[in-house]
């Protein structure tokens, strides 16, 4: 009799053991992120939700320097219908591309009532960015733009304003580069390259001079002279030294590090390029910096493009609930101020810009909402890594001299006409 209670008592510890080991089973997390977008940062988020949730650990996956290489990698990915990642971070020209190829689970079935309140929290660009068709493709993670980096310290060494237009900023450059007399210090850098920010090297100054890709019925009408002001424009900049000879081989990140040595007196960048220039080893311009709205043709009249990273839950994830409840938290004002903070990444919830301590480690972005708030989306459509390639490529042949810039717009008109029409 005592050897059977026994028995069944420890037949029932071992059960319950068993039992509570299923319910602390580990669910592992799969988040893909691209190396702009800081994995570092990720990771000590993921840290943080890890402490937070028993049961579940984040593995990060970093790939692609540029978003059109990432986004390269994961197309092998998904085509192939790989579950192997569960949470991909995406940039925020991709929700239509992702919706219509059924990558992205929609997230409306985990919302549920919550659904219209939790989107209202966000800026309303990175609201409609992700939802497609009624339906939520992705949450925002972070918000972007492009801005003016500048050396604070050379131009009121100089005693030069940050300049408003672009003919100030080419003047300013041409004064400042000849009174150093440093052979190493690039007046301008914009992306060249024939990556996706190019694409941005385009559209500013042609939204800028009034221009845009569409007439008012929605054809594409690039046939007008603000379509031709980009051309005008850079190499208008080339011809003054402003620019470098290699302007076509620079990517972004390229930018980002010859401002950081001390080689650039002013770039056309985004947002995370602040907290590297403050915060890196190896800045050669820390306290040196200041940021302002990009200039335009006129003071009044400048353009930027809408920029960021959306978190979307892989329609391949083998653990989608667990996949929301983590983009939920990386969705959040809470590790919308940890980027601010640690990657001066541009938060997508309008009260986290005024945090006190937000400002302290990004003063610039007093400045920045109207410019995030104001800043102009590349064509939403599904094709939207056609449209991209077209225009790109076209910009990049011309900046390279392999193009005149009537031969790239012609180009590029008839090109785009195949997908946007
Ligand atoms: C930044 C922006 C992104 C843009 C990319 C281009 O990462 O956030 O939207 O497409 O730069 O280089």
């Amino acid at each position: 009799m005592q050897k059977r209670t026994f028995l069944s008592l420890s037949l029932g510890l071992a059960l319950s053991a068993c039992v509570s080991s299923i319910a602390m089973a580990q669910t592992t997390l799969r988040i893909f992120t691209g190396g702009q977008q800081r994995p570092d940062v990720m990771r000590k988020i993921a840290d943080e939700y890890e402490k937070r949730t028993p049961g579940v650990k984040i593995e990060v996956e970093v790939g692609g320097a540029t978003s059109e290489q990432q986004q390269q990698y994961l197309n092998t990915v998904l085509a192939s219908k790989d579950g192997a990642l569960d949470v991909i971070l995406i940039d925020v020209i991709r929700p239509a591309q992702y919706s219509a190829a059924q990558w992205a689970e929609p997230l409306d079935q985990f919302l549920g009532a919550d659904k219209d309140k939790v989107m209202a929290r966000y800026l309303p660009a990175y609201r409609e960015a992700n939802i497609v068709g009624g339906k939520v493709i992705a949450l925002p993670y972070f918000a972007d733009a492009q801005f003016l980096y500048y050396r604070k310290d050379l131009l009121e060494k100089h005693g030069v304003q940050p300049p408003k237009t672009w003919a100030e900023l080419q003047a300013a450059s041409q004064k400042i580069q000849a009174a150093e007399g440093n052979p190493n210090l690039s007046g301008f850098q914009t992306a060249g390259a024939p990556i996706e920010g190019t694409v941005c090297t385009y559209l500013v100054p042609m939204w800028g001079a009034g221009g845009n890709l569409t007439d008012a019925s929605g054809k594409l009408a690039l046939n007008t002279a603000e379509a031709k002001r980009p051309f005008e424009l850079w190499a208008s900049m080339k011809a003054a030294n402003v620019t470098p000879p290699n302007l076509a081989e620079i990517p972004t990140d390229r930018i980002r590090q010859n401002f950081q040595a001390g080689n650039l007196l002013f770039a056309m960048n985004w947002g995370y390029v602040w907290q590297r220039t403050q915060g890196d080893a190896d800045s050669q311009v820390k306290d040196k910096v200041g940021v302002v709205p990009l200039p335009g043709f006129t003071a009044d009249k400048a353009a930027t493009c809408v920029g960021g990273w959306q978190l979307t839950v892989s329609s391949f994830s083998k653990n989608k609930k667990a996949a929301f409840d983590f983009a939920m938290y990386l969705s959040s004002p809470e590790v919308a101020k940890m980027q601010a903070i640690a990657a001066s990444h541009l938060p997508v919830f309008p009260e986290v810009y005024n945090d006190p301590e937000v400002l302290k480690a990004n003063p610039w972005f007093a400045q920045a909402l109207p410019v995030v708030q104001t800043a102009r989306s590349r064509p939403v459509t599904p094709a939207y890594p056609r449209v991209s390639e077209i225009i790109r490529t076209n910009m990049n042949a011309f900046l390279a001299g392999s193009k005149t810039a009537d031969a790239a717009l012609a180009d590029m008109s008839r090109d785009l006409a195949t997908v946007i029409r």
